[in-house]
């Protein structure tokens, strides 16, 4: 048995949840216990390289874990009474996430999202059950992330008892990544590099935390996109979604990161595309992005050390963008990034538009204008 302990899995036999390992007696025992995948070259030099957690395995993707855990804590805390219905802002992953948490606890869930909703993943969150709830323009400060909070806090006036588990600033989607990183620990040992992406905060903190319980000296890395204002660059269009942020989520760990680098769409979609063809194993932006980085971290750390990089999703809701010659060339991202990162001192020494890396990491709210929430 390599993939589960055997006191999890007697708990999940007690509960009635699995009867043996990959046999599912409910919809909620498929999410985790995802694979991990070696990558090497061209991504690191021969001899080289890291593993890839393949979060894609899960039914929806990484985000089924913190949703089934926020969804589980609320009930206990009676912060969420049973049928009441579930409304959160997402882009997407933790969209899917509810709309599982909602068949397995039995609540109603609404999506509040923006047109950047991949037509895929809207037609499969409404088969799922669950509302897609669009909104119509961005917010002049907070753009489409501050517009889809406002509609969300809109909704739940309108609808009494409804609850929104804030991703964003809600500590139970760190701690629902607990069992991403035990896996980790179960298959890999100790880790010394760990690389993420970041949006709302939530794996890159959680992962993070329980893998220092085994290795305090792990080095955090965080995967930005150019134009989030995460880790203290100026707001501007994005392209890639997944990663990255318009606001200051709360949930971000600033302390707990070494380094952060910010990744251009046209380097995310070289990384993808390469994944797809040398490992038959991908995803979407954050994925791309997370792997041009670890390829990095692994090349920067030496053979002896175990990098490993979270990959939050699989490439099939990509496929009409990151995987469209049409839609890259269109928008100008079919080159290869360069071999080295750009570094910069301190994050507002300049706006970056490639990759990028600084290793002075501070919380934006704290040395610049607050945005609006
Ligand atoms: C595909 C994808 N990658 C990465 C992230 C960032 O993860 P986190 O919100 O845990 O920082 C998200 C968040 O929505 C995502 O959907």
């Amino acid at each position: 048995m390599d993939k589960i302990t055997l006191g999890k899995l007697a708990a999940m036999v007690d509960e009635q949840v699995v009867s043996a390992p990959g046999v599912a007696r409910q919809p909620r025992a498929l999410v985790g216990n995802t694979p991990v995948l070696w990558v090497g070259e061209p991504f690191a030099p021969a001899g080289s390289g890291f593993w890839a957690k393949l979060e894609g395995c899960n039914p929806g993707g990484m985000k089924d874990r913190p949703a089934l855990h926020m969804v589980c804590c609320a009930e206990q805390r009676g912060d969420l009474v049973p049928g009441a219905r579930i409304i959160e802002s997402t882009s997407g992953t933790l969209g899917l996430g509810l709309a599982l948490a909602g068949l397995v606890y039995r609540h109603p869930v609404t999506v509040v999202t923006d047109p950047g909703l991949e037509p895929i993943v809207a037609r499969m969150l409404t088969a799922y059950g669950a509302r897609v709830d669009l909104v119509a323009a961005p917010h002049p400060i907070g753009g489409w992330q501050q517009a889809r909070r406002d509609r969300v806090a809109e909704l739940l006036a309108a609808e009494p008892d409804s609850w929104c588990p804030d991703q964003y600033s809600n500590p139970d989607n760190v701690d629902g990544y607990e069992s991403l990183a035990l896996e980790l620990i179960e298959q890999l040992g100790v880790i010394d590099v760990l690389v993420c992406a970041v949006g709302t905060g939530g794996h890159s903190a959680g992962v993070a935390r329980v893998l220092r319980r085994f290795n305090p000296a792990l080095r955090l890395i965080g995967v930005d996109t150019v134009a989030s204002t995460i880790f203290g660059q100026a707001a501007g269009p994005r392209l890639m979604r997944g990663l990255g942020s318009s606001i200051y989520p709360r949930n971000v760990d600033y302390a707990a990161f070494a380094e952060v680098h910010w990744i251009a769409p046209a380097e995310a979609v070289w990384a993808c595309r390469t994944l797809a063809a040398g490992y038959h194993a991908s995803g979407g932006w954050s994925v791309g992005a997370v792997a041009l980085v670890a390829g990095w971290a692994a090349r920067v750390s030496g053979p002896d050390r175990t990098v490993a990089a979270v990959f939050p999703d699989g490439p099939h809701r990509y496929f009409d963008t990151v995987y469209n010659d049409a839609y890259c060339a269109e928008h100008g991202l079919l080159t290869a990034p360069p071999a080295e990162p750009d570094t910069l001192a301190y994050p507002t020494q300049r706006q970056v538009r490639s990759w990028t890396r600084c290793e002075t990491v501070l919380d934006p709210s704290e040395f610049t204008p607050e945005p609006a929430r």
